[in-house]
């Protein structure tokens, strides 16, 4: 099955911006020449509207790190669909950050998918499992349930999966440089992730829908990564923030 690698960083809470602006202007031009792969940033919503525009006539394409699933209305603090859609093609959802700190379930992870397909956006929708889950043998359970539950319902309207995005990021890789090995990311991938996608989808649109590994990834571990047959990119956190790293990343992933 050929799916098309793609790389998204995700730039969390940092970057004003100023900085933004700057890390754009050094990152677009060794970004630019890597092809055959989706290149995606997603900084923080103060920073969407700089760089879109620093982005325009580049093939980089931009993300939101989170969104609100109702499209306006006395929400105060969140951010809708179509604000969303109004500088990005890409959402993350459902990251393990916002679960653990934002009270983020299921539910609400499977309303905000529902609502960036309507609008027109794709999402890279995380799930993953923390410490305890993974050493009480519970990874298969925990992922198998949250890929069920927040992608339950969603319509493919031009029947092409490649607009859904499935990032696996085991919780406890994420931020702590100590990344799964790419044979076991693989397997979960394999065993859990892509059989839920079947149930869910059928088996034509399963093998459509791109699945990414996310948690410490870097310049001189994404080439392992890459090379498993059910990885198709990574989400990543720390690095997008380093110029080398996520351009060598990038580059990995390239043709
Ligand atoms: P990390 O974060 O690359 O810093 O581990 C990944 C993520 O949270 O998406």
């Amino acid at each position: 099955m050929n799916r098309k690698p793609l790389v998204a960083g995700n730039w969390k809470m940092n970057m004003t911006v100023a900085d933004a602006r700057h890390l754009v202007s050094e990152m677009v031009p060794g970004l630019q020449s890597k092809v055959g792969v989706d290149k995606v940033i997603c900084p923080p919503h103060t920073a969407l509207l700089a760089v879109s525009s620093l982005l325009e006539g580049s093939d980089i394409l931009l993300g939101a790190q989170n969104m609100y699933w109702e499209s306006s209305g006395a929400y105060t603090g969140e951010i809708s669909p179509i604000m969303v859609a109004e500088y990005c093609e890409f959402v993350i959802l459902g990251h393990s950050e916002r679960r653990a700190y934002f009270g983020e379930t299921d539910k609400d992870v499977n309303r905000k998918v529902q609502a960036a397909f309507s609008h027109g956006l794709s999402p890279i929708v995380c799930v993953g499992e923390s410490l305890e889950e993974y050493e009480g043998d519970r990874t298969y359970d925990v992922v198998f349930r949250q890929v069920k539950m927040g992608l339950d319902g969603l319509e493919f309207e031009d029947g092409d999966g490649s607009n859904l995005i499935v990032a696996y990021e085991p919780i406890w890789c994420i931020g702590t440089g100590r990344a799964a090995t790419p044979e076991d990311a693989n397997k979960v991938v394999a065993d859990v992730i892509r059989p839920a996608l079947v149930e869910l989808f059928g088996e034509s649109m399963a093998y459509k829908i791109r699945v990414l590994y996310g948690g410490s990834v870097n310049g001189e571990n994404a080439r392992e990564f890459f090379e498993q047959p059910e990885i198709d990119g990574a989400l990543v956190g720390g690095a997008s923030l380093k110029v080398t790293d996520y351009i060598q990343i990038t580059s990995a992933a390239a043709n």
